[in-house]
């Protein structure tokens, strides 16, 4: 799992802070592998964000299935993509990369928590509106 925070920076805190755009780095675009994926922690410490890159196209979710709340990855950091989509490692439900949809398996059209992401100098950031 990568830990590429420029400081601790939680979501409570961006919430005390007065009104304003905040940006936290998740990681350099070239961390994550090409049609593959990488697993960073969450600003909250509590889960992690699994990104996925295609070219130079980033998709960042929640790494929690929607089906039973497992994480999606069957190791740490280690995710299953098979055919272009991400597939739980739990009891396989495979989503699109582009928009999180469970196209397939026992949370058929459910879908993942699509984080909100930026690329800025080859990073990849995560954007939140504190206050
Ligand atoms: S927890 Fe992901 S398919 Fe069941």
């Amino acid at each position: 799992m990568a830990h590429c925070y420029g400081a601790a920076v939680t979501l409570a805190a961006f919430r005390q802070a007065e009104p304003r755009i905040v940006t936290v780095t998740l990681c350099k675009v070239e961390q994550i592998p090409e049609a593959g994926a990488l697993e960073v922690d969450a600003p909250d410490g509590l889960d992690t964000l699994v990104l996925m890159r295609f070219g130079e196209q980033v998709y960042a979710y929640l790494n929690v299935c929607p089906h039973a709340g497992r994480p999606l990855n069957w190791a740490p950091g280690k995710f299953l993509l098979a055919h272009g989509q991400l597939v739980c490692a739990a009891h396989g439900a495979a989503f699109k990369p582009e928009d999180g949809s469970c196209i397939g398996g026992p949370c058929r059209g459910e879908s993942l928590t699509a984080i909100p992401i930026t690329i800025e100098d080859g990073e990849v950031r995560l954007a939140q509106s504190a206050g």
